[in-house]
């Protein structure tokens, strides 16, 4: 980072990760700062850690915004009530009914990567975390990528593959966070392909674009092969040596890029409260 930004970069992993500190984001955030925070969230191989933030449902949101349009969530019922912006990451259960997403992200994945127009980044603020557990791990695809055999490489050149939100879903069928989806949220959540490796919009660098979480088949090949390609794939991309491991801090603040990283949380003993809201913003088609 440039030595004049106006807050303090550190990197917190080797692959992925740094954390700013110095920096309120409930005072309003001139342009030249938030030219500044975008320049370190490509440096940072796509995750920031806003440490120590206290804002309100507005101004995550409002901070949110200006990376772009933000995209409402699927489950409705957990969204944040006069805010759909905001989606509620919690295993809080209030009169007998979860009020968010409890077990939201247990299988790798990149948020969205199942809709036409995947997301950005995600903004994930953490308002109550566990004394225990909860920790989010992401991993580096740009650097995942590059480090594929050049076989490897040839194989899953110019190929495309299938998101299906459907496809995880029915693995936490029975969990009292996953609802049973209307048909109308199933049409919502039709299947599409985007390629195997997309292009980083902004920093250039070529990226594996699929995740165990939402991508279902590669276009194309024999269902045995198509299954044997992406098993490699997933266990290749979190490897440790492209994964760093959070282990959040109270008021916490995570922006994460879905183009080129995917996340996967650890989850924490049921009994302790986590909760948290997020917020998505939308990117391009990925190319
Ligand atoms: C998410 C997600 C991980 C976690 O909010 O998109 O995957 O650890 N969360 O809560
Ligand atoms: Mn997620």
């Amino acid at each position: 980072m440039k030595e004049d930004a106006p807050f303090q970069f550190r990197r917190l992993g080797a692959a992925v990760g740094a954390e700013i500190v110095d920096l309120d984001l409930s005072r309003p955030v001139n342009d030249q700062t938030f030219a500044a925070v975008r320049r370190a969230f490509l440096e940072s191989n796509g995750l920031l850690v806003f440490r120590d933030q206290h804002i309100t449902p507005e101004q995550h949101i409002a901070f949110s915004r200006r990376f772009g349009p933000l995209m409402i969530h699927v489950l409705d019922k957990f969204l944040l009530p006069g805010h759909p912006e905001i989606l509620r990451v919690s295993n809080v259960v209030e009169n007998g009914e979860p009020i968010g997403l409890g077990d939201a992200g247990r299988i790798w994945h990149s948020d969205l990567s199942y809709t036409a127009e995947p997301s950005l980044g995600s903004l994930l603020y953490a308002l109550e975390i566990p004394s225990e557990g909860g920790d989010t791990s992401f991993a580096n695809m740009a650097d995942a990528y590059d480090a594929l055999p050049a076989e490897i490489k040839q194989r899953i050149d110019g190929k495309s593959a299938v998101h299906s939100y459907g496809h995880s879903y029915a693995k936490f069928s029975g969990s009292k966070f996953r609802p049973k989806l209307t048909e109308k949220q199933k049409n919502e959540v039709a299947e599409v392909v985007h390629p195997v490796v997309r292009t980083h919009p902004e920093s250039g660098r070529k990226a594996l674009f699929v995740n165990e979480g939402f991508t279902s088949r590669i276009v194309g090949l024999p269902d045995a092969e198509s299954r044997e390609l992406l098993e490699l794939l997933f266990a290749h991309s979190t490897q440790p040596q492209f994964v760093y491991r959070h282990h959040w801090q109270d008021h916490d603040l995570l922006f994460w890029d879905n183009r080129c990283t995917i996340h996967l949380a650890h989850g924490c003993p049921p009994e302790l409260r986590r909760h948290m809201h997020r917020t998505t913003v939308k990117g391009d088609a990925p190319y």
